[in-house]
């Protein structure tokens, strides 16, 4: 990489990374910390009590070579029979909320909602009630990436009657438990959508590259703001909760300042970032015009009689307008971009995008081939949210990093350090952030990776029956921050015992 041309990213960088000045920073009493799992991650007990097939078990099952360490996913972290331990973990902590969720088949098996399954409900219940015991609010995601095989069935997130299922389904939750929650996630990052229904790498392993992602892009944003609406207008003025959304949300530079890096920066953004934010946050509603523009001229010029991108009809665009009481970030790096000279499939996202990813080789890496440390990243996304979407409420709903299995996590914590420095800077410079949820509570199923990446502020020995939790040096390195409320750059505890917080009863909603 040529150095001369990276002086601009220099000085974003020495502005919001050097840290330099001596300023401590602190967040305020009532910022809010939280660790976060989701259900396939963590819970095992894939057919236990009457839960139906989702499209992960069926992936799996069929394709066992998929899973990259051969690791048990149907057992997982076995959190449907740990759960206890996992909000004793939560307690210390010491957080203030814990984002989990709900798996859609757990409660209704075959993903319709006439029979419900009380069993898994119960569950719920259980975890629910485990939480509040200990004033640990839960923070519901509706659905992560586990769809009901049966709806797959029918094209899953391609078929628009989806939106009426998911609408279904988020009524079931919500009479069932919206008395004792008061943060809800409707669905977790619809940019998996590309890999699911494009590129089909991950489940339902749909292969349909340029016109099944938009598809599933559409029908999950609208199913959203259907379970949006739905909560505002049957649960909001008696419960009082919160609903949004949490879109992955990275950042990108251009790799030097040429003009066509730039344009290909910018263009990149549209369809990683203004793709989910533009349609809900923005005066104007609808996807954004350059999306539009770009797929509708490739798709002309590659014969087809209408542009790829469904269109949003007007009552859509209502519908979808406004439609959230927060952006969920899930925050991880940052890439650097220019053109593409690659060959991608056509058509395809990635040839719709039409850009190549690189980053600065002094950014330190995680075990995940495609997750770098990059601070500024963080600071710089959000003065971008609040440029362009004039200062929304802002939840880090996930920030994380994989290790090996060693529970002397260092390169954790100097992520876990710098991005919440940088956080820091973000607020002080006009970010409302509600809070923000360390990725991951403990070790789980890294999708396609298995458990050979490792989220986890605790270790989870996944050889052992029990499934045994052991806190690594980043769970009480976070545990410090939230009790000092400020990021030390030095302190580290000569053991790796750790003892139940005593901040509990800290927030009170
Ligand atoms: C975001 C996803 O929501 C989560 O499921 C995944 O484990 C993390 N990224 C890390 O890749």
């Amino acid at each position: 990489m040529e150095l001369i041309f990276l002086f601009p990213l220099f000085i974003s960088l020495a502005v919001v990374s050097g840290w330099s000045d001596n300023k401590v920073r602190t967040f305020k009493k009532d910022f809010l910390f939280g660790a976060a799992s989701s259900a396939y991650q963590v819970e095992g007990a894939w057919d236990a009590d009457g839960k139906g097939e989702s499209i992960w078990d069926r992936y799996f099952h069929s394709n066992p070579e998929l899973v990259a360490d051969n690791s048990d996913v149907d057992t997982a972290a076995d959190s449907y029979h740990n759960y206890e331990r996992d909000v004793e973990m939560l307690r210390e902590l010491g957080v203030d909320y814990y984002r989990f969720s709900i798996a859609w088949t757990r409660i209704l098996p075959t993903g319709r909602s006439h029979n419900i399954n009380e069993k898994g409900v119960q569950y719920y219940n259980n975890l629910i009630d485990e939480l509040l015991k200990y004033n640990i609010q839960p923070m519901v995601t509706l659905y992560h990436f586990d769809l009901p095989q049966k709806l797959q069935d029918l094209g899953g997130w391609t078929n628009p009657l989806i939106v009426g299922w998911f609408e279904d389904y988020a009524r079931v939750v919500f009479e069932k438990f919206a008395d004792r929650v008061k943060y809800w996630v409707t669905v977790n990052q619809p940019s998996s959508c590309v890999m699911a229904y494009g590129e089909g790498v991950i489940a339902p392993g749909v292969v349909f590259n340029g016109v099944g992602e938009y598809l599933c892009i559409k029908n999950m944003l609208l199913a959203h703001a259907a379970a949006y609406r739905l909560y505002e207008k049957e649960y909001k003025k008696k419960y009082k909760g919160s609903v949004g959304i949490a879109l992955e949300l990275n950042w990108s530079d251009p790799i030097n300042n040429k003009t066509a890096n730039v344009e290909a920066t910018d263009r990149y953004k549209q369809f990683t970032l203004d793709l989910y934010l533009h349609p809900i946050w923005s005066k104007q509603g609808d996807f954004p015009s350059l999306v539009k523009e770009v797929i509708a001229k490739k798709s002309r010029e590659q014969g087809f009689k209408r542009s790829r991108l469904p269109v949003l009809s007007s009552e859509e665009k209502q519908m979808l307008k406004g439609s959230a009481d927060f952006i969920g970030i899930n925050h991880y790096t940052t890439n650097l971009v220019k053109p593409s000279k690659a060959q991608y499939i056509v058509p395809s996202f990635n040839d719709d995008v039409g850009v190549e990813l690189s980053y600065r080789k002094d950014w330190m890496q995680a075990k995940s081939p495609w997750l770098r440390s990059a601070p500024y990243g963080l600071y710089k996304l959000c003065l971008y949210i609040n440029k362009h979407y004039d200062y929304p409420k802002v939840f880090i709903t996930e920030h994380g990093w994989s290790t090996s299995q060693a529970l002397w996590d260092n390169s954790r914590v100097e992520n876990l350090r710098g991005y919440l420095k940088a956080l820091l800077f973000a607020i002080e410079d006009g970010t409302e952030v509600i809070g923000y949820t360390a990725w991951s509570l403990m070790d789980n199923v890294e999708w396609n990776a298995g458990v050979s990446e490792r989220f986890g502020l605790y270790e989870v020995d996944f050889d052992s029956k029990e499934k045994t939790r052991t806190a690594r040096l980043s769970a009480l390195v976070y545990k410090r921050i939230i009790e000092k409320r400020i990021v030390e750059s030095d302190w580290t505890p000569t053991n790796l015992d750790i003892n139940i917080s005593n901040k509990e009863g800290r927030v009170e909603l």
